[in-house]
């Protein structure tokens, strides 16, 4: 989504913002824009449509362009169309005050016309945010000093914003204001000081930051000097200073074509990660990063997050209820936050967020959090806003930075977490009085663990023989994803991953689902392809596949080595190599495990089907069309 970028200090501020840009830019990429303000009081604002690359061509040609305070944008349209005009920095008429904003203002048309009524003001952009800039030039033209004005225009706003600013009259000072949207200052080490709404863009500089809560101001200094206020204008004082550990972002493909690719094939070394810091050798799972207390005497627990993230926890769901046999709710982050959230102290609310700053999650979890709820956030990012909302029970999936906006490396490893958490609770759960034959299992599914990133490794490799399968369907308009049990969440993630990077219609459905509605769509134009693999739920879905290309569907399957029965009923099959001990767990009697570890498998050959599309369609794979990497507004 949307990124700020700023620096003051001694030196050119151009560099720091384009490359603090460059980090942050496949957040959002509609447009990008820079304001640097030099020693003679003089704004230039220089901004484009599209990639960064645009503005860069713009910077570098433009010889002139000087001045060591400066604040940057990257763009994701949401009031008005992506447009250099609607490309921020926004400045009001004279250009002695500039903004850039992440956010929301809901009440921007009441305020547009209140500025237009009684100020006569031209607004020159379709954004909401450019009424910011007016409204703090008008507060400074009846005398205010830049903090007040700013005060006095936070006050008259509603909605979400992320806010740095600034201006000929101060022309020594950044201004920064936050509500509802992360925004950071650096503490550089030059006596310079550094602003992002992303602290991946500072780590390139510093590794000392401020994290600004809701309703709060900063004033940055020319010599690394700093001041945080609230909204009455009162200091406040020694803010926290946290030091981030991660290294500074590598923008390296590493090799690969696309960034999807290469974190397509990252998936094998980070479940091996997660295995060694949670699995020990005696097969014990630890959540060291997690409060134990919050773990224990749980009534109930409601899974949350968005997109992706949303049909891991799909899969958490399953898991949970299926081992530890506590009620469990899955639900999007933004329909939690339509109704009232039904939670207590006995309720887990388990957030899974990749990025850690989606604006629904973070909303439904403070929601949650006034009701006394446990917060369990699942996250890539330590120094998030929901790792900090979650406090100290902050589980990480360790999978690096992802940079391609569909995710696929931070969907297997929050997947991975939740299976380690729904065992673990199982085993809290049942504690002494777990039955031998649970024991058994849990046992089992452990054991198991391990083996994933051997087998995920051993679907890669195929990956060639996937490419020249799927080729063939390029030219399909639309598509159906079918699933049962655990492999429906990963029809439906096949199907949001075709959606996202080749803007075809796919659609996942239950399989069982298929004959109460959906077959009515399907002819020989739309190929069906349905997760098979060994379990309880096979027959019945090889049935429904074998119903929708009795209707002219192609027939299309996920399926085990050596399974002969979906090789002579399908027209094309994605083999997929088994777990090594599969059998075992029926052997055993606990026939309804069988699949219980197969979405980590089904859904290679759906990722690597989806980035082979895409990529012979000449789509745009890493930065898909309309879409953000972090979502931060509602
Ligand atoms: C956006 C991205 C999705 C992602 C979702 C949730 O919509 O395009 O790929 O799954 O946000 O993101 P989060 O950071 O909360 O996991």
């Amino acid at each position: 989504m949307c990124g700020i970028v700023g620096y003051i200090g001694k030196e050119e501020a151009l560099g720091y913002l384009i490359d603090s840009l460059r980090v942050l830019e496949y957040r959002g990429y509609d447009s990008a824009g820079v304001a640097l303000l030099d020693n003679q009081k003089r704004i230039q604002i220089k901004k484009s449509k599209g990639k960064l690359g645009n503005l860069i061509n713009l910077t570098d040609n433009a010889t002139d362009l000087h001045g060591s305070v400066g604040i940057g944008h990257t763009r994701w349209a949401t009031q008005g169309i992506p447009s250099d005009i609607n490309a921020h920095p926004h400045s009001n008429t004279d250009t002695s005050v500039v903004i850039v904003h992440n956010g929301i203002i809901n009440n921007y048309l009441e305020l547009k016309e209140d500025l237009i009524k009684n100020y006569k003001i031209a607004f020159t952009s379709e954004t909401d945010s450019e009424i910011v800039a007016h409204l703090i030039g008008v507060f400074q033209n009846q005398g205010l000093s830049l903090k007040d004005s700013l005060i006095k225009t936070i006050e008259r706003l509603k909605g979400s914003y992320a806010l740095a600013i600034i201006c000929k009259q101060e022309p020594d000072k950044i201004f920064l204001a936050c509500n509802e949207a992360p925004l950071i200052i650096g503490i550089g080490n030059n006596q310079d000081l550094f602003c992002a709404s992303d602290s991946s863009a500072l780590l390139q500089y510093t590794n000392k930051i401020i994290r600004l809560k809701d309703l709060e101001l900063a004033e940055l200094g020319r010599n690394g000097e700093y001041k945080l206020y609230d909204l009455h204008s009162k200091e406040i004082k020694n803010p926290e200073i946290q030091i981030l550990t991660g290294d500074p972002l590598l923008l390296d493909k590493a090799g690969f074509k696309h960034y999807l690719l290469k974190e397509i094939h990252e998936q094998p070394s980070i479940i091996r990660k997660l295995l060694s810091s949670h699995l020990d050798e005696d097969l014990n799972i630890q959540f060291p990063e997690v409060d134990s207390q919050i773990l224990k005497d749980i009534d109930r627990i409601i899974i949350l997050g968005c997109g992706t993230a949303y049909y891991a926890g799909m899969v958490g769901k399953i898991l949970l209820e299926t081992l530890s046999h506590i009620p469990t709710e899955i639900e999007f982050s933004s329909e939690l936050l339509a109704r009232p959230v039904l939670a207590n102290e006995k309720t887990l609310l388990i957030a899974i967020s990749q990025s850690g700053e989606t604006a629904d999650t973070l909303l439904a979890v403070k929601s949650a959090i006034q009701k006394g709820a446990r917060i369990l956030a699942v996250t890539n990012r330590p120094e998030s806003s929901l790792a900090s909302l979650a406090k100290k029970s902050t589980v990480l999936i360790q999978a690096g930075v992802e940079v391609s906006v569909a995710a696929t490396k931070s969907f297997t490893s929050q997947m991975f977490c939740l299976y380690l958490l729904a065992i673990k609770l199982a085993e809290l759960r049942s504690d002494k009085k777990l039955s031998a034959a649970n024991k058994e299992e849990l046992n089992w599914i452990k054991g198991e663990l391990r083996y994933i990133p051997q087998i995920m490794e051993q679907a890669l490799s195929r990956a060639e023989i996937y490419r020249s399968k799927i080729l063939p369907f390029a030219g399909r308009h639309a598509f159906i994803f079918l699933g049962r049990g655990v492999n429906y969440p990963i029809a439906l993630e096949g199907a949001l991953k075709l959606k996202e990077i080749t803007y075809m219609q796919a659609t996942g459905y239950a399989a069982g689902e298929m004959k109460h509605g959906p077959i009515a769509t399907i002819d020989e134009n739309i190929p069906t392809l349905s997760i098979l693999l060994p379990g309880p739920t096979y027959h019945k879905t090889l049935h429904n596949c074998i119903e929708a290309k009795t209707r002219g569907a192609p027939s299309l399957g996920i399926v085990a080595d050596g399974d002969n029965e979906a090789i002579r009923e399908l027209d094309v099959i994605f083999p997929v190599p088994q777990m090594p001990s599969s059998g075992e767990i029926k052997a055993l009697g606990h026939k309804q495990f069988e699949d219980i570890l197969s979405p980590f498998i089904s859904v290679i050959p759906l990722q690597l089907i989806a980035y082979y599309l895409a990529e012979y369609m000449g789509k745009d794979v890493d930065q898909p069309r309309n879409l953000a990497k972090s979502v931060t507004v509602e």
